[in-house]
C-alpha cells in the first residue's frame, strides 16, 4: 500500500483494542505534530507560494483532526493525556540528510512528511478493517482517505522542489529505510507503536 514494503499486522488491533483511551491519546498527539510539522515548513519555506498555501490548509486540517480525536476521547469520559513520544517518528527524523543545501533539506522534510502520512494511512486502513467499535472503524476510514490526500501532496512538493534532485531514488531509499524501521514496532497500542 503507498509503497510501504512492510504491511502491520492485523493482530496489532487486538493490542489497541484492549487500551482505547492509550490509542486516542497518542493519536491526538500525532495530529498536533502533523500541524506542527505543517507550519515548521510554512516558516522555512515563506518564499514558496503554492508549499505555503498548501501548508498552511494541512495546518488547519490536521488540527481540526486533533479536535475531532478530543471529542471521542470527551463523549467516552476519558482524558487526553499527556504528549506521547514517537519513537517510530523520532526514527525515522535521523534519515534526514544535513549540509546537501536548502533544497535538499527541504525535499528530505517532505518525504520524511509523506512517509509518516503513507504509514499513518495504512495504519488506519488496518484499523478501520479490522477494528470491532463501528464508530472507530468509521472515524478511522475517514481519516485514511485524508492522509492518503496528505501523502500525495508531500510527494508533489518533493518534485516540485529542484529538477536536478532526483526524487524517485531518494523515495526509494526512504522506503527501504522505512521498511527496517517498522520491523521492530507493531507491538504498542499507538499509532505507529
Ligand atoms: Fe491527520
Ligand atoms: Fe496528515
Amino acid at each position: 500500500m503507498l509503497g510501504l514494503k512492510l504491511p502491520t499486522d492485523p493482530r496489532w488491533v487486538k493490542l489497541v483494542e484492549s487500551n482505547i483511551s492509550e490509542i486516542l491519546t497518542d493519536h491526538a498527539w500525532c495530529e498536533q505534530k502533523a500541524a506542527t510539522n505543517a507550519i515548521s515548513i510554512v516558516v522555512h519555506n515563506s518564499e514558496n507560494e503554492e508549499l505555503v498555501t498548501d501548508m498552511l490548509a494541512l495546518a488547519k486540517e490536521e488540527l481540526e483532526h486533533f479536535e475531532m480525536v478530543h471529542n471521542i476521547i470527551k463523549e467516552r469520559g476519558f482524558i487526553l493525556g499527556r504528549e506521547r513520544k514517537d519513537s517510530y517518528v523520532n526514527e525515522l527524523a535521523k534519515f534526514m540528510v544535513k549540509g546537501r543545501g536548502r533544497k535538499f533539506s527541504l525535499v528530505d522534510r517532505l518525504l520524511f512528511s509523506a512517509m509518516i502520512e503513507a504509514r499513518s494511512c495504512e495504519r488506519f486502513k488496518v484499523l478501520a478493517d479490522n477494528v470491532d467499535d463501528e464508530e472507530l472503524a468509521k472515524f478511522y476510514h475517514e481519516l485514511m482517505i485524508s492522509e492518503a490526500g496528505h501523502y500525495t501532496m508531500f510527494l508533489k512538493h518533493a518534485k516540485n522542489v529542484a529538477p536536478e534532485i532526483d526524487v524517485d531514488k531518494r523515495w526509494a531509499e526512504w522506503l527501504d529505510f522505512e521498511a527496517k524501521v517498522i520491523l521492530n514496532y507493531g507491538k504498542e497500542e499507538t499509532v505507529h507503536g
